[in-house]
C-alpha cells in the first residue's frame, strides 16, 4: 500500500504530515511512503532525511495518487482532481467551512477521514491531533504574549526596583486553555481563568489558577465534553459579568470556541477601551471570528493602546514539533486503518471501529 505525503499549500502553512522518524516506522510496517520534494522544509526536515528513512522522493502528482494520502490541512480542488478513486485522503478537513472540496472527494468515491472527527475516548488520545496541536497553541499564545508585552509577567525583585506579576486571564479552558495556564504560571504570572463549562474550575484550580466565578444562569455544557452556544440573555450576562474582571487584565488569553459556531464573543470594545494601555489580547479565536470584538485575523493591530493578536495558526508557527506530534497522531491512527491479508496490507472496513467510523466524512 503506497501513503503519499504532500507539500502543505494552503497560506502560513509551515507543517507536514509525516517526519523521517515516522516515515521510517511506517515502511517498517510495510508501507511505501511516497514524499513530495521539498514537503518537511518548512518544518526543517530535509530531502536528504526522508532518503535515509527510506521514502521515495516524488513529484505532487506521483504523491496525490497514492492509496492513502496524509496531509495537514484540506486538500486544493486541483489537488482533489490528482488523486486516484476510491483512495483515502486524512487531514484536519475544516468541514464546517468547505469550499467544494469535499463533495469533490466523495463525488470521486474517495474517502475523507478528518482527524478533527476523531472522537474524545481513551482509545483515541494517542490520534488526537485537536488535542496535539491545541497545546501547542496554548503555549505559544503565552510566547508570543510575553514577546509583545512591554512588562514582565513575573513578580521581579531587583535593585533597580521590582515589578509586580501581570494579571493574566484565559477564557475557554479546553487544551489549549489547560496549557496557556500552565505556561503562564510557570512563567510567574498571576493567572485567572474562566469557562462556561463549570467542571473545569477543579482543572483551573489544580494548576494554581484562580476562577473567575460568574453565574450567566445557564449551562454551557454540551455534548462530548463541548460547550453549546448560550442563549442571548445568558451570552449578554456573561460579557457584564466578565467586563471587570477583564478591564484589569494585562494579559487576556482567549480559546472560547464551540465547534462549526461562530466564536462567542467575551471581549467587546467598550472593554478592550476599559483596559490598560500596553496590555495584550492574544485571539486564539480568531480564525473563527474572534472572542474578541477588535480582533483582526492574521494581523496583529493596535486599538484603544491595547495590542491584539489576531495569528490563526500557532501550531504552524511552531512547525517542528506541530509536525512531529500530527505525525505520531496519523501513525497511531493508520495503524487501526490496515490491516494485512495474504502478505498484503489492505483497509479495513472503516464502519467497524468507533475511531474510524466517527472521523469518516460522508457528506459534504
Ligand atoms: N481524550 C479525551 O478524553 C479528551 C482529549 C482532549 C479533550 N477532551 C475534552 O474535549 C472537550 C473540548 O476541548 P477543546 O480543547 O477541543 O475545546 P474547544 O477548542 O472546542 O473549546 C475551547 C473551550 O472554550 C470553551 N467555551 C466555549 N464557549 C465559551 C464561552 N462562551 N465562554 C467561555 N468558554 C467557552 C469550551 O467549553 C472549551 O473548554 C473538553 O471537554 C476537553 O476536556 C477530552
Amino acid at each position: 500500500m503506497k501513503i503519499g505525503v504532500i507539500k502543505e499549500t494552503r497560506s502560513g502553512e509551515s507543517r507536514v504530515a509525516t517526519t523521517p522518524v515516522i516515515a521510517k516506522k511506517l515502511i517498517g510496517k510495510g508501507f511505501t511512503v511516497q514524499v513530495e520534494t521539498g514537503a518537511g522544509e518548512a518544518a526543517h526536515f530535509h530531502n536528504d532525511e526522508y532518503l535515509e528513512a527510506g521514502v521515495e522522493l516524488v513529484d505532487r502528482q506521483t504523491a496525490l495518487s497514492a492509496d492513502l494520502i496524509l496531509s495537514v490541512r484540506r486538500p486544493l480542488m486541483d489537488d482533489v482532481e490528482m488523486m486516484a478513486e476510491k483512495s483515502v485522503y486524512v487531514s484536519h478537513l475544516e468541514n464546517c467551512e468547505d469550499d467544494g472540496t469535499l463533495a469533490k472527494l466523495l463525488t470521486k468515491d474517495i474517502t475523507p477521514i478528518a482527524m478533527e472527527h476523531i472522537p474524545r475516548i481513551s482509545r483515541a488520545q494517542s490520534m488526537d491531533a485537536l488535542s496535539s496541536q491545541s497545546n501547542i497553541a496554548g503555549y505559544r499564545a503565552v510566547i508570543e504574549a510575553s514577546a509583545r508585552f512591554r512588562r514582565f509577567l513575573p513578580l521581579m525583585m531587583t535593585s533597580a526596583g521590582s515589578a509586580k506579576p501581570a494579571r493574566l486571564v484565559v477564557l475557554g479552558v479546553g487544551v489549549a486553555g489547560l496549557q496557556a495556564i500552565a505556561t503562564a504560571r510557570r512563567l510567574g504570572a498571576d493567572v485567572y481563568a474562566y469557562d462556561v463549562r463549570p467542571e473545569t474550575r477543579e482543572q483551573v484550580e489544580s494548576l494554581g489558577a484562580k476562577w473567575i466565578d460568574i453565574d450567566v444562569g445557564e449551562s454551557g455544557e454540551g455534548t462530548g465534553g463541548y460547550a453549546k452556544e448560550l442563549s442571548d440573555e445568558a451570552k449578554q450576562r456573561q460579557q457584564e459579568l466578565l467586563s471587570d474582571e477583564l478591564a484589569k487584565a494585562h494579559v487576556i488569553i482567549t480559546t472560547a470556541l464551540i465547534p462549526c459556531k461562530p466564536a462567542p464573543v467575551l471581549i467587546p470594545n467598550e472593554v478592550v477601551k476599559r483596559m490598560r494601555e500596553g496590555s495584550v489580547i492574544i485571539d486564539l479565536a480568531a480564525g473563527n471570528g474572534g472572542n474578541c470584538q477588535l480582533t483582526e485575523a492574521d494581523k496583529v493591530v493596535e486599538k484603544h493602546g491595547v495590542i491584539l493578536v489576531g495569528h490563526t495558526n500557532y501550531p504552524s508557527m511552531m512547525s517542528t514539533d506541530a509536525s512531529n506530534f500530527y505525525a505520531q497522531n496519523l501513525f497511531n491512527l493508520v495503524q487501526i486503518m490496515v490491516e494485512e491479508q495474504e502478505g498484503q496490507l489492505v483497509f479495513r472496513d472503516f464502519e467497524e471501529d468507533e475511531i474510524t467510523q466517527a472521523a469518516q466524512v460522508r457528506q459534504a
